[in-house]
């Protein structure tokens, strides 16, 4: 145990209350393959506009003045180099320490293996995908503000242009035949979810400790194990820069985000 969990457990003893730690780190999943995008090398290794999605995403983070810790989970087999690429494209001016974990094999479990390495000090934890590098700081900033006011987990969300139909699982191995509609949720009430979700951080560890051992594919967002401990959960306004790269023509979008950002800001 640290030093600072001696002295709150002596001024519980005191009688005054342990002061709230309320560090804010981000644990940035980023172990996965991308196989919907193409074979090659894992998909947060990419470079889009020149510069490696994941390295995006860290500084996407670290604009944010609220997060002090980045914690990256690489690919397993890809510490090494997720390392010398955050070396080769230094935080410029920044002091944010960034820490590289390696990853496991479902999003479920990257994110517990980087929750495991925060340290005791962090109270506020943003998760965000590698896969959404362009997520701009307003957004993770609206998303720290709502847990510094009391939700104890939030997620940037956006209305879904498109209407969604529930279909029947798949009965044959017919992967190409039709499939029924089993029913059409009202869209006005529907939301698409984004990242960085952030949450108070003794709820996620708690989310991680109950649900973390799933089989499968495991919770595809860290918002839906927390629903399923059954503490609320809120959504604040998401942005449509913050897109997940998860298909091809993702490459596109993002390579024209990028141009369009050049082109305002000059640089
Ligand atoms: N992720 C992870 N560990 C895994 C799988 C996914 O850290 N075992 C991360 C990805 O690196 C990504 C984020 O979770 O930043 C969202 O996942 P997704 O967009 O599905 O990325 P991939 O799993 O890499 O893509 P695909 O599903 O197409 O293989
Ligand atoms: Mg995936």
């Amino acid at each position: 145990m640290s030093d600072r969990a001696t002295v709150s457990d002596r001024a519980e003893r005191s009688g005054v209350p342990a002061a709230p730690a309320t560090r804010t780190a981000a644990v940035i999943p980023a172990a996965g393959r991308g196989v919907r995008l193409g074979p090659g090398v894992p998909k947060a290794l990419r470079a889009l506009g020149g510069t490696p999605m994941l390295v995006r995403a860290v500084r996407a983070m670290t604009a944010s003045r609220a997060v002090s810790l980045v914690v990256v989970v690489a690919p397993p087999d890809g510490e090494a180099e997720v390392r010398s690429l955050l070396d080769e494209f230094p935080l410029a001016g920044d002091r944010t320490e960034v820490v590289v974990v390696p990853g496991g094999a479902t999003r479920q479990e990257s994110v517990g293996l980087g929750l495991k390495a925060l340290p005791d000090d962090v109270g506020i934890v943003l998760v965000h995908d590698a896969a959404r590098p362009l997520v701009p700081v307003d957004t993770v900033d609206s998303v720290v503000a709502a847990v510094r006011a009391g939700h104890p987990a939030v997620v940037p969300a956006l209305p879904l242009a498109d209407t969604v139909k529930r279909v029947a699982p798949r009965d044959g191995a017919d992967a190409t035949a039709p499939e029924t509609v089993t029913g059409t949720p009202e869209r006005a009430l529907l939301r698409a979810v984004q990242t960085p979700q952030g949450f108070d951080r003794r709820t996620l560890d708690a989310a991680h400790a109950e649900f973390g051992k799933a089989v499968g594919e495991g919770a595809t967002d860290d918002a839906g194990m927390v629903e399923r401990l059954g503490v609320p959960v809120v959504v604040v306004p998401g942005h449509e820069e913050a897109f997940k790269v998860t298909r091809p023509l993702d490459l596109v979008l993002a390579e024209a985000v990028i141009a369009r950002r050049r082109a305002n800001d000059g640089f």
